[in-house]
C-alpha cells in the first residue's frame, strides 16, 4: 500500500486524530513560540502598561484606506495619500518624543509615536473636513494631536477632547493645542452641557455597552447632518452597530492587525447616514 491511500485509510479510523496530534502540536507551538517571542521583545523595549500603541501590518493599511473610502465616500486613492501624510509627519513625530520625555509619565510611555487604528481617524477626519470633532477618553493625547494635526492641514475646524482624569493630555502642546478644547469631566454629563454641532465623534473612554449608549445617546441631538459618529469600542460590544440600526445609519468595522506587537488589536466602529440619501433634520 503506497503512503496517500495508507494515510486516507487511517483518516477514516478512530485512531486519526492521535495519528495527527504530533503534526497539531507542531503546528500551534510555531504559532505560540512567535508569540512568545514578540511579546519578550515588547517587555524588554516597551514601558507602556495600557492603551498599548504599535504600527499595523502594510496590508493592514491598505486596508484601513478603503475602509475610510467606504465611511467617507471619497476617492481610496485620497484616504491612502492622507494615511501616508500622518505617517510620514515628522514634525508630529518629533512633539510626541519631546513631550512624553518631557511627561512626568515617561516612565510609562514610549517616546515613539505609533498610530495604529488612528491614522484611520486621521484620514476620515481629513474627508469630512469637520467643523467640530468631540472625543472622549483623551489619556496622553495622541489621538488628539493627530486628529488636532489634520484639522491644522485642513484649515479649519476644533477638537473638543473629554477626559475624567485631570492629568490626561499632556502630549497637547504647542501648535496643536491652538485647535483643542480639553475638557475634564464625565463626558456623559459633559456632551449634554452643550448644543453645538458635532461632525465627527469618537468614542473612547470608559469602554462598557451601558456607558458607549449612554454617549451615544447624549450626543445624538447634537450631530450634523453628515456625522460620522466612530467607536473604539466595536471589537467588543455592539453598542455602535445596534445604535446605527435604531437610527437609520449604516455600520462598518474595521480590524486591526498589528506588526510586531503581542496584542491583537482593537479595530474601528463607523456609523453615517448615507451620503447621498442623509434624512433631512
Ligand atoms: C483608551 S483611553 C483614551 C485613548 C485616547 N483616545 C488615545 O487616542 O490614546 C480611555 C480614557 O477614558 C477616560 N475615561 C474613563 N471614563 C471616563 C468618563 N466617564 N468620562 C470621560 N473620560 C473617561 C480614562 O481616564 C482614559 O484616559
Amino acid at each position: 500500500m503506497d503512503w496517500i491511500s495508507m494515510r486516507r485509510r487511517v483518516a477514516r479510523t478512530r485512531l486519526a486524530p492521535a495519528v495527527a496530534l504530533p503534526v497539531r502540536a507542531a503546528s500551534v507551538a510555531g504559532y505560540d513560540a512567535q508569540l512568545l517571542a514578540r511579546s519578550a521583545r515588547w517587555l524588554a523595549r516597551s514601558r507602556e502598561h495600557t492603551n498599548y500603541t504599535y504600527d499595523l501590518t502594510d496590508r493592514n493599511l491598505g486596508h484601513l484606506a478603503w475602509w475610510v473610502s467606504v465611511v467617507t465616500d471619497t476617492p481610496v486613492a485620497e484616504a491612502r495619500a492622507h494615511i501616508a501624510e500622518a505617517r510620514e509627519d515628522g514634525d508630529l513625530r518629533e512633539h510626541v518624543r519631546e513631550a512624553t520625555l518631557r511627561s512626568s509619565r515617561r516612565g510609562l510611555a514610549d517616546p515613539t509615536a505609533r498610530l495604529g487604528r488612528r491614522l484611520g481617524w486621521y484620514a476620515i477626519a481629513r474627508a469630512v473636513k469637520p467643523d467640530r470633532i468631540v472625543e472622549t477618553g483623551t489619556d496622553k493625547g495622541l489621538g488628539s494631536v493627530l486628529l488636532a494635526s489634520a484639522l491644522l492641514r485642513n484649515g479649519r475646524g476644533r477638537l473638543t477632547t473629554v477626559d475624567v482624569n485631570p492629568d490626561s493630555g499632556y502630549l497637547i502642546a504647542g501648535r496643536y493645542a491652538e485647535v483643542v478644547d480639553r475638557v475634564v469631566g464625565d463626558s456623559v454629563a459633559v456632551l449634554g452641557s452643550s448644543a453645538e454641532p458635532v461632525d465627527v465623534f469618537l468614542h473612547d473612554s470608559l469602554h462598557t455597552w451601558e456607558y458607549e449608549t449612554a454617549e451615544l445617546a447624549a450626543v445624538d441631538p447634537r450631530l450634523s447632518r453628515r456625522a460620522v459618529v466612530l467607536s473604539d469600542n466595536s471589537h467588543v460590544t455592539d453598542a455602535l452597530s445596534a445604535w446605527a440600526e435604531k437610527t437609520g445609519r449604516q455600520f462598518l468595522f474595521f480590524r486591526e492587525e498589528p506588526a510586531d506587537h503581542w496584542y491583537p488589536g482593537d479595530g474601528i466602529g463607523a456609523a453615517s447616514w448615507p451620503r447621498n440619501d442623509p434624512p433631512s433634520r
